[in-house]
């Protein structure tokens, strides 16, 4: 007889776990399938192994996806408050550290152990290492053929995640069961990613590399993050440019602001009037970084005393510090990717329920699903409120 379950989820990270703990709550027989060895990897590695579990100021304005609209029930019902209950009850100590961003204060294990001590009080069965081969519907249900025999069960849950970071076991599977069953997958693309550059500007950006800035980076008429920049051998990452990189596409110009709130023109000018035998580059250092001052003053070749510099000069100076515009040549990719952007196509799915509309009992969450979060423990939240709401409908 093949062995049956009220559920199956396949995928044991943060949606996965999330959802076998809530319907294993509400006496749904679970089982937990995930072809890697180690579940929850994810998690562990998130936020420097510190997993910035949600943000508290999580709300659908903090997530990309064709439907804007579609994250709201989901993170309605079941909220980062929500989240940080369960951490409390399970005595995990964690801090903001900023813009709301929550993390553990020891390592990002115990909200894997958390959950998985969720799971076993709600007698949820765990098979790692197990794959699963085929995926047929049947009359009440879905019966799976995987590496460790076949199940059957009443209702389907896919939380395999998105492709970044292929090396812990990320896959294309969801994206594959939801065309299985006639679903559109939008297409997909790596976000929260470092930018890369093969003009000029990666030559600046190798000779600059280990330096960081207050930054402030914007995408024509989308999107602007004021946070960390970081100048890398390969191109520009920190945390303004992992948040752009969600929004920019190929061929598209970036603004940047270096000197995040400094009017660079304003103290060039009056420098020039209080202490006009300053050298420029020594100037532009109080304003920026002294290496990256004295790459851009070379990269406009300026050199001598501020007396010396016309008002176009410093007005080039200005521009280069509060407006560079630089055009990327691509991203890192899913190697390095926090996220993947698009996915299955939402308007496939209740978003009360996380349900298909179109085949009962299947059901997708997590981030294998159209929608993506910022920077900041979004994402996490996205995987959270998404697998609790369809834990509580399975
Ligand atoms: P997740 O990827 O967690 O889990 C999918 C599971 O499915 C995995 O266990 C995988 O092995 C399994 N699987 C895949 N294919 C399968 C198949 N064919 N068969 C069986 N199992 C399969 N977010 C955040 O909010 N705060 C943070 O601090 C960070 N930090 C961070 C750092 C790094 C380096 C990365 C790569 C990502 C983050 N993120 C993050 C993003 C966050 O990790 C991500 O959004 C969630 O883990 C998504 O949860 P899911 O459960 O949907 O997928």
């Amino acid at each position: 007889m093949t062995p049956h379950y009220d559920v199956v989820i396949v995928g044991a990270g943060a949606a996965g776990l999330m959802c076998a703990a809530t319907a294993g709550a509400r006496g749904r027989s679970v089982l937990l399938v995930d072809h890697a060895a180690k579940i929850g990897e994810k998690i562990r590695i998130s936020g420097g192994g510190r997993c910035n579990f949600t943000n508290i100021h999580a709300s659908p304005a903090h997530y990309l996806s064709r439907n804007p609209h579609f994250c709201k029930s989901a993170l309605k019902q079941y909220t980062q408050f929500d989240f940080i209950d369960l951490v409390q009850r399970h005595g995990i100590k964690y801090h903001e550290k900023k813009l709301g961003q929550l993390f553990c204060d020891n390592s990002a294990q115990g909200v894997i152990d958390m959950l998985l001590s969720e799971c076993a009080d709600g007698g949820v069965t765990l098979k790692t290492g197990t794959s699963v081969s085929s995926i047929t519907a049947k009359a009440n249900g879905y019966r799976l053929d995987t590496s460790a025999g076949h199940f059957s069960c009443e209702s389907l849950v896919i939380a395999s995640g998105g492709l970044s970071i292929p090396k812990i076991g990320a896959s294309k599977f969801g994206y594959d069961v939801a065309r299985q069953f006639g679903l559109n997958v939008i297409e997909t693309r790596a976000g929260l990613v470092p930018l890369t550059f093969t003009d000029s500007i990666l030559d600046r950006c190798k000779a600059l590399s280990g330096v960081s800035v207050e930054a402030s980076v914007w995408a024509a008429d989308k999107a602007r993050f004021a946070e960390g920049l970081l100048f890398t051998h390969r191109g520009l990452s920190g945390p303004s440019i992992l948040q752009i990189s969600s929004y920019w596409r190929e061929g598209q110009e970036l603004g940047v602001n270096l000197a995040d709130g400094v009017n660079a023109l304003e103290i060039l000018k009056n420098k020039r009037q209080s202490n006009p035998k300053q050298d420029i580059k020594k100037a532009a250092a109080e304003i920026v970084p002294a290496r990256l001052a004295e790459d851009i003053c070379a990269s406009l070749a300026l050199s001598d005393h501020l007396a010396d510099q016309s008002d176009k000069k410093l007005n080039a100076l200005a521009a280069a510090i509060n407006d560079w515009r630089v055009k990327p040549a691509g991203t890192e990719g899913y190697r390095t990717a926090e996220v993947t952007l698009g996915g299955v196509d939402t308007d496939a799915l209740s978003s009360k329920t996380m349900e298909c509309k179109t085949q009962k009992g299947l059901y997708f969450i997590g981030e294998v699903v159209d929608v993506t979060g910022h920077l900041g423990g979004y994402n996490f939240q996205w995987a959270w409120s998404s697998g609790s709401v369809a834990g509580m409908n399975v």
